[in-house]
């Protein structure tokens, strides 16, 4: 409700309307809870009242050198009263001065928030539409990954953003296609598609190998699709993008502290 609320308040007049969550996104949120409780449940705090209710969550994970924050929200009618700045303070303990990541929204008390707090915040792009077919170019080299490709995907993610997902990547193969470029010395690159063909987490060393990985993306999707966490320093994600007709758009921020915002790659909003 937290974040149907806040996206329904942000939502530019062109925008779709925002649905509530279905059934079964809510489960996947709750799956996805359980791993970062198992994983590092020191990063994982709520905020009760007095009867023990939650009224704000924020869910953060240490990573080797790298801190992230996967999702942080205070009820509506609890906002602006300090129990975000709390949760704040209770995470950052928990970062320990490590680099940190995540993906923010447009929310005032959020971004107000996170500057605060030493982060650098990088506007992010996102595209829209649907694939022109026509326009797909015959992409080589792509295998679909599996779990021994996990080890150098993580040295990847180690040059690009200095930790690799470790147990993230595990709980994405389980969840997601996973799409990588391994054949070629010194070009690695993996994107993770969701069930409609979308991009939720893509990294490479260069970006030939990053655009080839987002036109199979691209080739892939069924009817509306999204590419989102599109930094600055990605534009080759908005050359594809728009090469395939889709359009451009803005959507909240990539904030960093301690390292800049990686490229090539389009982060995961849930893993970054
Ligand atoms: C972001 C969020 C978790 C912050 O929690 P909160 O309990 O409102 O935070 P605080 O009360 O500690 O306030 C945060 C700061 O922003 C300010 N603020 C809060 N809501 C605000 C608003 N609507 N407009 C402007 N400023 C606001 C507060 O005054 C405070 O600043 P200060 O400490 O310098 O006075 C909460 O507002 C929220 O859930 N937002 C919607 C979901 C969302 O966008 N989550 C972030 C995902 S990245």
């Amino acid at each position: 409700m937290t974040f149907y609320e806040a996206d329904r308040r942000s939502r530019g007049v062109s925008e779709p309307e925002i649905e509530p969550r279905s059934a079964a996104q809510s489960e996947q949120w709750i799956e996805r809870m359980g791993h970062f409780l198992t994983e590092d449940p020191g990063g994982c705090w709520v905020a009760l009242d007095h009867d023990e209710e939650v009224v704000g969550f924020a869910i953060s994970q240490n990573r080797g050198k790298l801190w992230y924050l996967a999702t942080y929200g205070v009820l509506t009618g609890r906002q602006g009263k300090g129990i975000g700045r709390r949760l704040m303070d209770a995470v950052l303990a928990h970062a320990d001065g490590r680099r940190g990541m995540f993906s923010s929204t447009v929310h005032p008390g959020a971004t107000r928030r996170y500057r605060l707090a030493g982060f650098t915040l990088h506007p992010q792009m996102r595209m829209v539409g649907t694939v022109d077919r026509s326009t797909l170019p015959a992409v080589g080299g792509l295998q679909d990954g599996e779990a021994s490709d996990l080890e150098w995907m993580d040295r990847l993610d180690e040059a690009l953003r200095g930790a690799g997902h470790g147990p993230d990547h595990a709980y994405m193969l389980r969840t997601l296609r996973l799409v990588v470029s391994r054949d070629v010395k010194d070009k690695p690159g993996y994107a993770y598609l969701d069930g409609r063909g979308r991009a939720v987490l893509l990294a490479a060393a260069d970006e030939e190998t990053a655009q080839g990985l987002l036109w199979e993306a691209l080739a892939s999707s069924e009817g509306d699709t999204l590419v989102n966490c599109i930094t600055t320093a990605n534009h080759w994600a908005v050359d594809v993008g728009l090469a395939a007709r889709l359009d451009l758009g803005q959507e909240g921020y990539l904030a960093v502290r301690g390292m800049t915002a990686p490229a090539p790659y389009l982060a995961s909003g849930h893993f970054l």
